[in-house]
């Protein structure tokens, strides 16, 4: 069965060595081969202590969390917190608990069938391109094709604005930016750092933060301008959003943030899953065959709609199957505020715990050949076969990700109309490898032509 990339596990100082070797920084080569094996224990890298934890049962429990002492990691928050603040994706406590009260509402169902119309939209304007790329040959990289794509759907959706305009363009290569710079949790404040320091950050980070957040205040003014009423977006829900408690809605400066964290939760992982799948696909002509299959079955030659995509259990499989091999967020990071014990661990104040669904994915204990790329896994008869909390691309617990049933939709979407009318080769595949940087992504741009499907 074909095993995708991966970086090959060795012992824990060699892998150290590696990666000091290579400057690259990518914790994913970093990870000793026992990582993979462990239920649960120390990786000594660090002046702070780090616990990795594979363990179904702990790990739940650290993600659950039902003390409260276990928040966000303050790497993680610090590398962020100069594009999203204090928002949803970050904070804690009764912050937290009153932003995700107002937000989550955006991401209903109804909400995804109106989303649906904007993700067909961008689709539209995005096979104009690829037909243009058919007919020329030119080769394109298929990394930053998919955040384009992604990028267009969220403008859409949360904006009701298109990645044609001027602002957007604007926002998405100030992102690339970021997204180049900063790396979810960076190793060397991971090695040298202790608990809880203030985290400066890289000038071309903060740079280009400003100029997305210039961008998003003058989205959310015009929404503003015009009562937000007059919008059907999630920028209109965002606004309009209430405290259930005191009726208060959010400030301006909280809109930026939350905002921020849609685009930057939105999109960026979303395009790492389809970017690996795309390079899976491209690898295996019998899954592309049984994809084409499932969609000519369920929707034969006409414009896909939205409960046909939902019916597309095989290539939502395929979507699936992505997310374990590349989980887009390979690390969830949380830090232990008070010393705690878990498991037979004890954890001192200031700790990492390290839940890593990258580990847990390829954990040799819960998953059949588990760097095999296979689909069926997830399908009716088989699915009984995965363990409780041993999937969670999207995370578990209260922090579980809001945009799980979005990001599903719109991959499904994107995966099936892109197979369905070509053929992506994508170039030197099998020497690709996958690093940790926000997201999981190719080392290096994953270079691809483009053809119409030979019917
Ligand atoms: C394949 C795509 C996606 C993946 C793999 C993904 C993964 C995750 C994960 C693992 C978390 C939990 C992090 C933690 O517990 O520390 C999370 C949280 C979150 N995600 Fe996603 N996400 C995806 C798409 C989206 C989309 C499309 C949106 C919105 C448009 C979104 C918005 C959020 C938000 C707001 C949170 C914070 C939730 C909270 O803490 O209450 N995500 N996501």
């Amino acid at each position: 069965m074909y095993e995708p990339p991966r970086p090959t596990a060795l012992a824990a100082i060699v892998s150290l060595l590696r990666v000091a070797a290579r400057g690259d920084g990518d914790l994913l080569s970093l990870l000793p081969s026992k990582a993979y094996r462990v239920d649960a224990g120390w990786l000594g890298y660090s002046r702070r202590s780090i616990l990795l934890v594979n363990e179904p049962e702990l790990l739940r429990d650290v993600l659950t969390d039902p003390l409260g002492i276990f928040p966000k990691n303050d790497l993680m928050v610090g590398a962020l917190e100069p594009l999203v603040g204090n928002s949803i994706f970050v904070s804690s406590g009764t912050v937290w608990r009153r932003q995700r009260q107002m937000i989550e509402p955006s991401f209903s169902h109804m909400r995804l069938s109106k989303a649906f119309a904007a993700m067909t939209g961008a689709l539209d304007d995005y096979e104009t391109r690829l037909d243009e790329l058919a007919v020329s040959g030119g080769q394109f990289s298929l990394d930053l094709a998919m955040s384009h794509l992604t990028a267009d759907v969220i403008c859409r959706t949360v904006f009701s604005t298109s990645l044609r305009s001027q602002t957007a363009i604007d926002v998405f290569e100030a992102f690339t930016v970021f997204e180049r710079t900063c790396a979810q949790v960076e190793l060397r404040r991971l090695i040298f750092d202790p608990p809880f320091n203030d985290i400066p950050q890289h000038a071309a980070v903060i740079d280009a933060c400003e100029r997305i957040r210039k961008h998003l205040g003058d989205l959310v003014d015009t929404h503003l301008a015009d009562g937000a009423s007059q919008w059907d977006d999630i920028a209109a829900e965002i606004i309009t959003a209430r405290d259930v408690e005191t009726g208060a809605g959010f400030t301006r400066k909280e809109l930026l943030d939350q905002l921020g964290v849609m685009f930057l939760a939105g999109h960026e992982t979303t395009a790492s899953a389809l970017t690996w799948a795309f390079l899976m696909i491209g690898m295996q002509p019998q899954v592309l065959q049984r994809m084409r299959e499932e969609i000519a079955t369920i929707a034969g030659e006409d414009p896909l709609t939205l409960e046909q995509v939902r019916r597309l259990t095989y290539v939502k499989n395929v979507f699936r199957e992505s997310l374990r091999l590349y989980p887009p967020i390979p690390f969830i990071p949380r830090v232990a505020t008070e010393p705690a014990k878990i498991g037979r661990y004890e954890v001192k104040r200031g700790a990492m715990i390290m839940i890593a669904p990258w580990t847990i994915h390829r954990h040799k204990k819960y998953w059949r050949s588990p760097n095999a790329f296979d689909p069926d896994r997830f399908s009716p008869e088989r699915e009984h076969e995965i363990l409780p909390s041993t999937y969670l691309p999207f995370g578990l617990g209260p922090r579980v990700c809001v945009g799980a049933g979005f990001a599903t939709l719109e991959a499904t979407a994107i995966l099936a109309r892109l197979v369905r009318r070509y053929d992506i080769t994508v170039h030197d595949a099998a020497r690709v490898r996958p690093i940790a940087r926000l997201t999981i992504r190719p080392e290096r741009q994953l270079m691809c032509t483009v053809r119409r499907r030979a019917s």
